[in-house]
């Protein structure tokens, strides 16, 4: 396939074939973990759209879906350190097996909001499912349970990912050079 016109300057980090079969190791772990036990996908907007909906694909338990939307980056590239909600939950999570789908693991900071968030809401579990990690820059401790790919210190765009809302139709991962910020 060739790369869109608009994508030209950015250097590819994982083909959508290779997304596509981590994606498919990441949904068969999560089935095997919870057997025939439904399971409530709850993606943060808007960068976990494109993941969450492969994920929930490749699953071959029952899995319903909710949102929640956060802001921590504003236009930027740099957290501002201060999560922001600015859409909440639409169903409780009471009594249920909970899949935090995030698309990148950074600081940190947007996790541990919201597992303390989600917690709140007494589920029968709650997992984190995140695309990529980027360990290097954590300024909170936090463990996802099932990670895609671990990266180095990159900012990185596509496949639901932006920099001030453009690339995250991309179907590729790609690393947006810090003069194209
Ligand atoms: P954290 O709170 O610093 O862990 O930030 C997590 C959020 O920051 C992710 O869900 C992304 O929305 C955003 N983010 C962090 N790194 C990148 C990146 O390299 N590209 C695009 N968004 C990023």
């Amino acid at each position: 396939m060739s790369v869109p016109p608009f994508a030209t300057g950015l250097q590819l980090l994982f083909s959508h074939e290779q997304i596509a079969a981590r994606v498919a190791v990441m949904g068969a772990e999560i089935s095997r973990d919870f057997r025939d036990e439904p399971v409530l996908l709850l993606g943060v907007l808007k960068g976990a759209a494109i993941f969450l909906s492969d994920l929930a694909r490749a699953l071959t338990v029952e899995a319903s879906f909710d949102f929640l939307g956060v802001s921590s980056y504003g236009k930027g590239t740099k957290s501002s350190g201060e999560v922001r909600l600015t859409k909440d939950l639409d169903e409780s999570m009471q009594g249920k097996n909970v899949i935090l789908v995030e698309d990148i693991l950074d600081t940190g900071l947007t996790l541990n909001y919201l597992k303390k968030l989600i917690s709140a809401h007494q589920p029968r579990s709650l997992r984190i499912a995140a695309l990529l990690d980027k360990p290097s820059h954590r300024v909170q401790p936090v463990h996802a349970d099932y990670v895609g790919f671990t990266i180095e210190d990159f900012f990185v765009v596509g496949y639901g990912m932006d920099c001030a809302e453009r690339y995250r139709n991309l179907p590729d991962i790609c690393i947006l050079s810090p003069e194209m910020r």
